[in-house]
């Protein structure tokens, strides 16, 4: 992957997509770890903002929202080649980005996302709504991440990433699942859903994240 590269394009576009990410070996190596904990039954339906008692509530509505399910990946837990290799390539990124464009990012956090068909995520920020009710500042997302697994993605298919790029002109891109294509973008600028589609989506979603901030 071509850091200097990256980081010029968020430096002018705020977003970028980039093929051939991974060493086909390893992008294999995440596939056949998803299929895994997809047997084990690992995912659980994601959720949306921060959770509180209110969990299953939530969870509920959640899936009025997004439909897909999710498997978090621990960073410093981590025995399966292929994600180590995944965090490896992420980690040479944001110390590129840290240096280059100082988005004091800290660290990364990720996970297995699977769309069964039809499933779709509506238009949304990668920010929660919720920091300012906070006695803290708590962690914020500055750029969003995408690695996608789908082997011998059609176009057909559906399952775009839809990116607004201009919220007023409601300018945007389609950008397709297809396996070892990574997507950056800006979490504060760029709204964007996940279109439904014919066939299961897999992915890894990541988040360059800074760190907590008291305000008191
Ligand atoms: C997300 C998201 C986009 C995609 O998980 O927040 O927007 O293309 N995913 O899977
Ligand atoms: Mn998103």
């Amino acid at each position: 992957m071509d850091v200097n590269f990256v980081v010029a394009a968020i430096a002018t576009q705020g977003y970028v997509v980039l093929d051939n990410v991974l060493p086909n070996a390893h992008v294999i190596g995440l596939q056949t770890e998803l299929t895994r904990l997809l047997q084990t039954n690992a995912l659980k339906p994601a959720k949306v903002g921060r959770l509180n008692a209110f969990e299953m509530a939530k969870t509920v509505e959640s899936q009025k929202i997004r439909g897909d399910a999710t498997f978090w990946l621990e960073e410093n837990a981590i025995e399966n080649a292929a994600i180590s290799a995944y965090f490896c390539a992420m980690k040479k990124l944001k110390i590129a980005l840290n240096q280059q464009l100082m988005l004091g990012v800290d660290a990364l956090e990720a996970h297995f996302s699977h769309y069964p068909i039809d499933a779709f995520y509506q238009k949304h920020l990668d920010q929660f709504q919720d920091s300012l009710a906070l006695k803290t500042v708590q962690q914020q997302r500055k750029i969003s991440s995408i690695f996608y697994l789908n082997a011998n993605w059609q176009a057909t298919f559906g399952g775009e990433l839809r990116l607004y790029l201009n919220e007023e002109t409601n300018d945007f891109c389609d950008i397709l699942p297809i396996e070892n294509r990574l997507v950056l973008f800006l979490s504060n600028r760029f709204w964007h859903e996940v279109k439904p589609a014919t066939q299961t989506r897999n992915s890894i979603a990541g988040w360059f994240k800074t760190r907590d901030t008291r305000l008191d």
